[in-house]
């Protein structure tokens, strides 16, 4: 329980993993408290992703733990996130927007990523060019996979600089505890409805090389399988999981670099691949550091788990699991172990996963020979999530 504590104070917050370690030494899961069981340890994390019997909390849930939820818009559309719908209904709507989010198409991205990226990368040189700091989670780190994700969807250029913000205050809602936040969320979840919507209607009269030309294409000859309103609903969750998860893994993995150099020369002079560098930041700082599950009678890592117990799985303390990785705290780009679970598993394993990959393989190498003297340049500033973890400021010099 203290450790528990302990991990909801800003210290806990800063560095969660010494507490994780402490965690660890009580096995693969704890019961802190009547109906709910937290789950650390890798083989056990893993265990229940992959078992459909575990459900993703859903409008049944909210029924009990937020009754009168269809008032708020974020949560109706929430309702018909794939990330909040299990069963058929999940399968239903999963296999249908990943015909169109295909390998190939994610794929066919990387000219644009590379384009977008030494884009970035050459108004950071400006900024810098005269030794002032350069702040890299505003000027790459949020920028390059919002541009990504518009890129894909296919929403015009000139409409991407407000997506930011409103991207940001939706993404309030995986963390959501406090109704104080619950109107700007809302505002932001009407706002990309209604942008959906127009963009929908233009894209049906006239449809583009672009992701919501093919969804629309594929839901409208699949006749009614996929509803508007759940194709919508979609859209606003791509947009979202895609954007801060990915400027975490940016801002994380050039932490590891600014306070590791040797690591950052060894992907620069590439005796480690970019995209081991990758997974390891992935194991090592995981931007998305817990998910949850709703229980059922079963077994987990040795503690019962009760029907509807809240089971909360926490990929980021599965990542430094010292049953599973070898000195699990040391980033070892090139270790033999790897496998981290920072995409999930099973039924909702990462649908981006693949695209984020792809960026921060593009990213780091890039960065890497275009600045081979970056360095801090002042205090990095965390952001205070805890669910999702990156910083919101990481100064650095490019000259
Ligand atoms: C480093 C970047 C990313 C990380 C760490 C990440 C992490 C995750 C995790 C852990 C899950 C599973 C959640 C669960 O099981 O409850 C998930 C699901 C999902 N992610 Fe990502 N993600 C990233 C990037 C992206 C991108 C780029 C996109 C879209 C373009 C995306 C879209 C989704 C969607 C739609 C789901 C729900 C899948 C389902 O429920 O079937 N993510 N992601």
């Amino acid at each position: 329980m203290e450790v528990l504590a302990a991990l909801g104070t800003p210290e806990g917050r800063a560095d969660p993993y010494p507490y994780y370690a402490r965690l660890h030494e009580h096995g693969e899961a704890i019961r802190p408290a009547p109906g709910v069981v937290i789950v650390v340890g890798y083989d056990a994390i893993s265990a229940v992703l992959r078992d459909p019997a575990f459900r993703a909390g859903d409008e049944t849930t909210w029924d009990k733990s937020f009754p009168g939820w269809q008032s708020e818009p974020v949560l109706v559309q929430a309702a018909d996130w794939m990330l909040n719908t299990s069963g058929p209904k999940h399968a239903r709507i999963r296999s249908l927007i990943a015909r169109a989010f295909t390998a190939r198409r994610v794929a066919g991205l990387q000219p644009a990523i590379e384009k977008m990226a030494d884009a970035l990368l050459d108004r950071m040189a400006d900024r810098g060019a005269d030794g002032s700091p350069v702040e890299f989670m505003h000027d790459f780190a949020f920028l390059l996979p919002v541009t990504v994700i518009c890129e894909l969807l296919g929403i015009p250029e000139a409409d991407r600089e407000g997506f930011r913000p409103i991207a940001r205050d939706l993404a309030g809602v995986f963390e959501f505890s406090d109704p104080v936040a619950l109107p700007a969320i809302n505002a932001a979840a009407v706002d990309l409805l209604a942008y959906f919507t127009g963009l929908t209607a233009q894209r049906r009269a006239e449809p583009r090389d672009d992701l919501v030309s093919d969804l629309l294409a594929i839901t409208d000859a699949a006749d009614g399988k996929l509803t508007d309103a759940e194709l919508l609903h979609n859209l606003t969750l791509l947009l979202v999981a895609g954007f801060e998860t990915t400027t975490n893994l940016l801002g994380n993995g050039l932490q590891v670099i600014l306070t590791q150099p040797a690591i950052g020369a060894a992907v620069r002079d590439g005796s480690v691949p970019a995209p081991a560098f990758v997974e390891e930041a992935l194991r090592y700082d995981s931007p998305v550091q817990l998910t949850s599950r709703v229980g059922y009678e079963a077994k987990v890592g040795g503690v019962a788990v009760a029907d509807g117990d809240d089971v909360t799985t926490v990929l980021g303390a599965g990542n430094r699991d010292p049953r599973r990785f070898a000195e699990p705290d040391m980033f070892n780009a090139l270790r033999s172990d790897g496998g981290p679970l920072s995409f999930g598993g099973g039924a909702h394993f990462c649908i981006g996963a693949a695209l984020a990959r792809l960026e921060a393989g593009v990213a780091f190498p890039r960065l890497l020979h275009r600045f081979p003297r970056i360095a801090p340049a002042g205090e990095p500033v965390r952001r205070e999530t805890f669910l999702l973890r990156g910083f919101d400021e990481l100064p650095i010099s490019v000259r």
